[in-house]
Order: structure tokens, then sequence, then C-alpha cells
């Protein structure tokens, strides 16, 4: 059965949600939501108990309208949520827009400037600028009424990279560069920097889809490559330089540290798509290029594989605290025999140490992505 025939049986209103927020979460404006792009945020809280409880789709008020991105990023600065969404059947194809500390959506900004539905999984923002990957993926909406694929290659489109400044009063000054060869899936971040002439240049890190053709049906085919992505603004110059040539994704930083400078990223190591057999620390300040940015992993064993790597700051009010001072968490099922743990490792160890290990009751899904919230927070 397809989508479009679940709808004409009345087994499916596509306008009260898909129902199904299980890509990412999101603690912004003190609200904590579980995310995914192709619906509206689904409200959640936490109940005395331990128990997550879903209390139903949030349009903010009325002001959210369509969907909005799984990955959103809040600059730990400001408190500022930024988020995006896309339209699979008309344009506007992209809409990026801003929620503020106490968690108010500010203004549509509609992107004009793509000429089809694209298929923006991540983003990024520096201090000054917001950046968004166009791949040679896109959103395929007829496919997705007929019961096929819900996003399509089109292999002669030059991947392009778009980058607008967040206080920008429209989507019409979004530029975008044409980055050839770049799939770009997950962001690790990104930050400002500049040329010898004071011109603004924004770096990005992200994870590079090789072979974006299996990305669709062979994941395990995929290639994370690592890469340091630089484009000079005012000349239009994009670079590309491998960090790590090993299969890296569902990159984490520690959050503090989202929209600037920073050194650490930690990463699954593929064995394949989407199993993580390990889960490597880097050192961006280490030569790019070798596998010397790897500077120490942590192998989950024989038959266990990790989800997406998550840091917690051991302190992080500590104004002088360092950058990788804290913990790497981590769900790992080991499946000899169907048993899964939350790991907790130190990120400052020279092996990435396991200081804390708990069975967890279920398994978690392969490539979910988590976050840490604090009782202070949530209070
Ligand atoms: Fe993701």
């Amino acid at each position: 059965m397809t989508l479009a025939s679940h709808t004409l049986a009345g087994q499916f209103n596509p306008f009260n949600g898909f129902g199904q927020a299980n890509i990412g979460l999101a603690f912004f404006g003190n609200g904590l939501c579980a995310l995914v792009e192709s619906d509206l945020p689904y409200s959640a809280r936490l109940t005395p108990d331990g128990d997550i409880e879903t209390l139903g789709r949030h349009d903010f008020d009325g002001v959210l309208s369509v969907s909005m991105t799984a990955h959103p990023k809040v600059d730990p600065e400001t408190g500022e949520a930024y988020a995006y969404n896309y339209n699979p059947f008309f344009p506007p194809f992209q809409t990026f827009f801003k929620f503020d500390r106490e968690g108010v959506k500010h203004t549509d900004m509609p992107v004009l400037s793509l000429s089809c539905p694209p298929f923006i999984h991540d983003f990024a923002i520096t201090r000054k600028y917001t950046v968004f990957p166009d791949t040679q993926m896109g959103v395929n909406p007829m496919g997705v009424v007929l019961g096929g694929s819900l996003v399509g290659l089109n292999p002669r489109k030059v991947p392009r990279i778009g980058i607008v400044r967040r206080d920008a009063g429209s989507g019409c000054e979004m530029r975008w560069f044409d980055v050839p060869g770049c799939n770009i899936m997950h962001i690790v971040n990104a930050w400002d920097e500049e040329d010898d002439d004071g011109n603004d240049v924004v770096v990005t890190v992200a994870s590079n889809i090789m072979s974006a053709e299996h990305f669709l049906e062979r994941l395990d085919l995929v290639h994370g490559l690592m890469e340091k992505i630089t484009i000079n603004l005012k000349d239009g110059r994009a670079s590309r330089r491998p960090i790590s040539a090993m299969n890296l994704d569902l990159p984490a930083i520690n959050p503090a540290y989202i929209g600037k400078y920073s050194r650490y990223v930690y990463a699954g190591i593929a064995d394949p798509m989407p199993k993580m057999s390990v889960v490597g620390k880097l050192d961006l300040a280490k030569r790019v290029g070798i596998d010397r940015c790897v500077v120490t992993s942590r192998n989950y064993g024989p038959g266990s594989y990790g989800g997406e790597p998550f840091f917690v700051a051991r302190d992080p009010e500590h104004p002088e605290a360092k950058e990788d001072d804290g913990h790497i968490v981590s769900h790992v099922h080991d499946e000899k025999v169907s048993e899964t743990r939350f790991l907790m490792m130190d990120a400052k160890s020279p092996d990435l140490n396991v200081v804390a290990a708990v069975r967890l009751p279920q398994h978690v899904p392969y490539g979910f992505h988590g976050i840490f919230v604090r009782d202070s927070d949530l209070s």
C-alpha cells in the first residue's frame, strides 16, 4: 500500500502529521522536542519517574506551518536556535528562520533561488553566517506519493553550499558557491575566519558522502569522508581538504563550540555504514590529509556497534575548562547477546577509557540522534 492509497482510503491524513519524530531531539526555548524533517516538531517532556511523554505536534502557536529540520542549531552564546524547512511540492522549496532564546519564532526567510526541492539534512551556523549544503540529492515528491523513495539523485547537478548572514533581512541574500564532489550529509561545525586581506572566509567541517549514488539503496557502500571546506566570500573560491581517510559519520563536538573554531571532533567509524564499530577522537590541530587527526579511538569489541557519540562537558560553567574536558556518551549494542549498554567514556583519556556502563532494557536503533539535557534545564 502506498501513501497515496492510505490517504485515499481515509486511513491517513497528512495534515495530522506522520507521527514518527524519530530522527533527532532538540532543547531550546525551555522546550524539549522530538524531530523529523518531514513533520512539525513533537513537543515532549520528562515525567517525574523518568519516562518521556509526547505532548503533541508543536507549531509554536501557529507560526510554524510546514515542518522543521531534525538538526536545528542552538547558538551557545546567544541561546538563539536556527532552523529551516523545505517544501517538496512548490516554491519556496526552502525557508529558514530562527527562534529567540525564549523560543519565539521569528520571520520566515524563503529562499527563492532554488529551482527544485533540495534534500538538506543538516546545516551549520557560524557567529556571522548560516551554511546550507545543496547536494546532488533532492526530494522527489511523486516518489513518496507512489510508494517509492522520497529522495532522488541528480548526477548532473554540481553540489553547492549556500551562505547567508544570520541577520539577513531576506532569503534572497543567500549566496551559492559551487563545491564539486561535495555531497554533505552531516556537518561537524563551521566558523568564521579572514583571509590575508581581511575578507570573510567560512570554514565548514563535514562528512562528505562518497559515492552518493549508493546512499539511497546501498548504505553499506557509502564512505563518509571528513573534509574541511573553505569558502572565500570575496572571490567565491571554494577548496576541500580531507581530514581523514577513515569512514566517519555521526560527528559531535563540545556543544559550547558550535559556530566557532572547535579543535576536537568525536565520530563513529563505520564498519560499514550505518554500524559504528569504533568511536574516534579527531584533533583538527594536527596535520590534515592523513590519519594523524584521529588521535585516539575505542573499539566496541566483536559484534558490538555504537550509535551517535555525544560530548558532555564535565563542568560546562567553568570558563577555563579544556574543550575536551568531559565525557563521550553513546549507546552500544552487542549483537551477539542482543544487549544494549549506555557507555560513558573519558574524552581526555589516552584510550577513551570507559568510566561507566549501564545496561538498557531495549535496543536503540543505530543512527538515531540524541541530546544531553540536564535536570536544571528541564526544571
Ligand atoms: Fe542526521
